[in-house]
């Protein structure tokens, strides 16, 4: 039915794929999105990095232009929250009692940041980095010679220490596990990203429990059990957690994330879920999955976008990831558990290695540091679902795509 009305829940990746793919693929209907935020969709990756830096205009962020909306007549909500649904009435309400018709609704609503629950955590000077916004006043507090303690250390937190360290900031970073990067990365490349950090002047802390912040107008210091860091600016990046209160409100499955089907369907056949608040079928991995990465949100947005169009395709893509640090550029394909098997590919101590992952003979992940011809190779090895030999996989003089299995 191209006269189908679509209204988007959220503002982010996703969000403007799913806009893109609508109307590229020749939807009719009226499209609305409802954003939180005050700015159109923007790409969130450079905020910890080029955007944080200053290096970045506002405007560059952004993943299209408002007239792009304004043309392809798409009606942009900023700044308003849509409260409830009735699913019943298919009818959205928004925080200002305005109630929105959609025979499509599309559940983008992304994540929202884990917040640290400790005494003091409401002082002045803590931030944490999720939004254009936090961005900003993040920036404000990075120069030469300030303290910053940065709480976490995965992906927001080493990307914000290398900002800050190379801005001239005196860098701490308390990470409660006993190594960083633990949800997403092997022990070898963790230890090869926190000996970077340490030859660039970062501080890194390891099994660090917050226990508190201390200040009296504004945060002066982290308190943990080995004492306290002296702090004039505190960032906290423990991670984000699905946006799915909504769709619990209105009665939807939801379990770590909203519950789709490999084509992002949730039980309600008008309702879709795409991007970091999903939780959907991925047919290459061959079990659900919720993901925080770009990659996933411009996946789903396709894949719904295909589903209102009416030839729907499956989410069939093996995740990826990246991060910078530094001159690193870290690229993770696949998933790998803790408990899989790392052989690596390349001298670490060259600054351009591999980690291979393991798991019953199969490649589960490739974790690539500054060697991209891995990292692309090593994505094709995992989509094809091959077994490569661990002997073949670490010698380089073996082509990777020489692995792969027809
Ligand atoms: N004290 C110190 N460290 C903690 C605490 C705590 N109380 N709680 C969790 N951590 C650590 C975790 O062990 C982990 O290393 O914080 C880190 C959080 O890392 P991520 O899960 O990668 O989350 P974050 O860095 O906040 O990034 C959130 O934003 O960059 C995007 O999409 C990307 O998924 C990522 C998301």
């Amino acid at each position: 039915m191209p006269g189908e009305s679509v209204l988007i829940v959220g503002g982010g990746q996703a969000a403007a794929q799913l806009v893109v793919s609508l109307r590229l693929g020749g939807h009719g209907g009226p499209i609305t999105l409802v954003s939180d935020e005050s700015a159109p969709p923007y790409q969130r990756p450079p905020l910890s990095k080029q955007y944080l830096a200053g290096e970045l205009e506002r405007e560059r962020l952004l993943l299209r232009r408002a007239e792009y909306y304004e043309s392809r007549d798409v009606e942009l909500r900023l700044g308003r929250r849509v409260l409830s649904v009735d699913r019943g009435h298919k009818l959205a309400v928004l925080d200002n009692g305005e109630e929105l018709r959609y025979d499509r609704l599309v559940l983008a609503t992304g994540s929202v940041l884990r917040k640290l629950d400790a005494p003091g955590s409401d002082l002045p000077g803590i931030h944490y980095l999720r939004s254009l916004d936090d961005a900003d006043a993040l920036h404000e507090e990075l120069a030469p010679g300030r303290r910053i303690v940065i709480v976490g250390g995965g992906y927001i937190g080493l990307e914000v220490a290398a900002t800050a360290a190379k801005a001239g900031a005196e860098v701490t970073v308390l990470e409660a596990e006993e190594r960083v990067m633990s949800r997403v990365a092997s022990a070898a490349v963790a230890d090869w990203l926190t000996g970077l950090h340490r030859q660039s002047g970062v501080r890194i802390r390891v099994g660090e429990q917050v226990r508190g912040f201390a200040g009296r107008r504004r945060v002066e210091a982290v308190e943990t059990g080995n004492g306290p860091f002296a702090a004039d600016a505190v960032v906290v990046g423990i991670g984000v957690l699905p946006s799915a209160d909504l769709a619990r409100e209105c009665g939807l499955g939801e379990d770590d994330g909203i519950l789709a089907d490999e084509h992002c369907r949730t039980e309600d056949e008008a309702v879709l879920a795409a991007g970091d608040c999903a939780r959907a079928v991925n047919t290459a991995l061959g079990f659900a999955v919720r993901l925080e990465s770009v990659q996933n949100a411009v996946d789903h947005g396709q894949v719904a976008a295909s589903v209102i169009l009416g030839d729907p395709k499956p989410y069939s893509g093996v995740p990826w990831f990246w991060s910078d640090q530094f001159h690193a550029k870290l690229q993770i394909a696949g998933l790998a558990r803790p408990a899989d098997e790392t052989i690596l590919r390349g001298d670490p101590t060259s600054g351009s290695f591999a980690a291979f992952r393991l798991r019953d003979d199969r490649l589960t992940a490739v974790e690539a540091v500054s060697s991209p011809r891995d990292f692309m190779a090593g994505k094709k090895l995992i989509a094809s679902g091959s077994a490569p030999d661990p002997v073949q996989l670490i010698d380089e003089s073996v082509a990777l795509k020489d692995l792969i299995q027809a």
